[in-house]
């Protein structure tokens, strides 16, 4: 009995001594993580724009159904809901030689940056907003239009 009593005794005490300690060394593992965590964040946070291309052109299949309501979302409003083209807006984008020529990659890079009415390609003097003016889109939502536009071309390159 004697015995059990002073080893419980022990046990209270390694446990007083213990707890803060494990506390206090937590604590700061606890905060050591943190700053990893931050640090992780900061890499996960600039990694995306040098990752998503490459994501995009390995292993994406690109949906037109999702690409067409997006183009109906965010381009319709100056190319058109039929993409058409709208008057002082946006240019027909159905017979467009510039997507029957340039690859998905090529368009992916050619709606991020847009273009402007000082670029020497422009030949309306209206500006093409980079992304249409949507930055949310990503890389993979702006493959799916391209791929909607693909199923609406109707002249071939003569
Ligand atoms: C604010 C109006 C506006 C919006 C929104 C817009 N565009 Fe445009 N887009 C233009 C204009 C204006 C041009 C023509 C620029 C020029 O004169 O070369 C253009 C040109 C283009 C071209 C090149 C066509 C060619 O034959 O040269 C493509 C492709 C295109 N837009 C795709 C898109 C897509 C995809 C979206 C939606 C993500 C979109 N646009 C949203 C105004 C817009």
């Amino acid at each position: 009995m004697k015995k059990d009593r002073s080893l419980g005794a022990l046990l209270l005490l390694s446990l007083a001594f213990l707890l803060p300690l494990g506390c206090g060394g937590g604590g700061q593992e606890q905060s050591a993580k943190g700053t990893e965590k931050s640090q992780q964040a900061a890499e996960t946070q600039a990694a995306p724009a040098q990752t998503q291309p490459q994501e995009a052109t390995t292993a994406y299949t690109p949906n037109p159904e999702h690409g067409k309501q997006l183009f109906l979302q965010v381009c319709a409003a100056c190319h058109g809901p039929d993409a058409k083209g709208l008057p002082n807006l946006g240019k027909d984008l159905t017979t467009s030689k510039f997507i029957q020529e340039k690859t998905d990659q090529e368009l992916l890079a050619f709606v991020k940056v847009g273009r402007s009415p000082t670029d020497p390609l422009n030949t309306t003097g209206i500006a093409m907003p980079p992304k249409g003016g949507n930055p949310a889109l990503t890389d993979q939502d702006i493959l799916d239009i391209i791929a909607y536009l693909r199923t609406l071309q109707q002249k071939p390159i003569p």
